[in-house]
């Protein structure tokens, strides 16, 4: 019968998480609009997006939420150096009190309700690799422990710049019990693959 557009039987949370500069935004551009940009800038706040799939005859709707992999206060201490003195004990106390509120407000909200999220790093650079268990942490931390977690190694395309192997990502998320895919967001390779997996595992 009829199916309104908006029609859907489950509605689902998912969030992308992972250093500044993986491609989270482009992964989620790619997957809810078929849009890649080059030169896309750092994320602000939060972000979300849509998109409806076909799961078993039902329609899933996933709720994608995107935020900023970056440390908030970087900006900030640069604009530090340029203060006088005497005013940088002042600045440093309430940027750090800002930081505080906004890091737990920010963050709890984040992650509140998520039944899946996708772990970012980027294959090019390895210290967003190492990072990964930070953010495992943080992701235990706020979320139920029954979601369903995908370790995303993205950036495949630039294969003369691989910096951490296939079987490296493939092992550590063995060991954590994370599913794992190599995407390029640039190609378009596994992008739907991933998000339609982890949105099947959890229905
Ligand atoms: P933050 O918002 O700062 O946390 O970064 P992000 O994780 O959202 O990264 P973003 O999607 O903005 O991508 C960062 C840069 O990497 C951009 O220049 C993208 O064009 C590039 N990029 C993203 N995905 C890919 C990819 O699969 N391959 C290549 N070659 N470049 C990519
Ligand atoms: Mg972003």
């Amino acid at each position: 019968g009829y199916r309104a557009e908006d029609d859907y039987d489950y509605l689902f949370k998912v969030v992308l998480i992972g250093d500044s500069g993986v491609g989270k935004s482009n992964l989620l551009s790619r997957f809810t609009r078929n849009e890649f940009s080059l030169e896309s800038k750092s994320t602000i706040g939060v972000e979300f997006a849509t998109r409806s799939l076909n799961v078993d005859g039902k329609v899933i709707k996933a709720q994608i939420w995107d935020t900023a992999g970056q440390e908030s206060h970087k900006e900030m201490m640069i604009a530090y150096q340029d203060l006088e003195s005497d005013l940088r004990m002042e600045f440093v106390s309430l940027v750090f009190s800002i930081n505080l509120v906004w890091y737990r407000a920010i963050t709890s909200a984040y992650y509140r309700g998520a039944v899946g999220a996708l772990l970012v790093y980027d294959v090019t650079r390895h210290s967003t690799f190492e990072n990964v268990e930070r953010w495992l942490r943080e992701l235990r931390d706020h979320t139920d422990p029954n979601i369903v977690v995908m370790l995303i190694g993205n950036k495949s395309d630039l294969r003369h710049l691989v910096a951490v192997s296939t079987e490296d990502g493939k092992s550590f998320a063995e060991k954590e019990f994370l599913y794992f895919m190599e995407t390029s967001a640039l190609e378009a390779t596994n992008v739907e693959n991933a998000f339609a997996e982890v949105l099947t595992q959890i229905y």
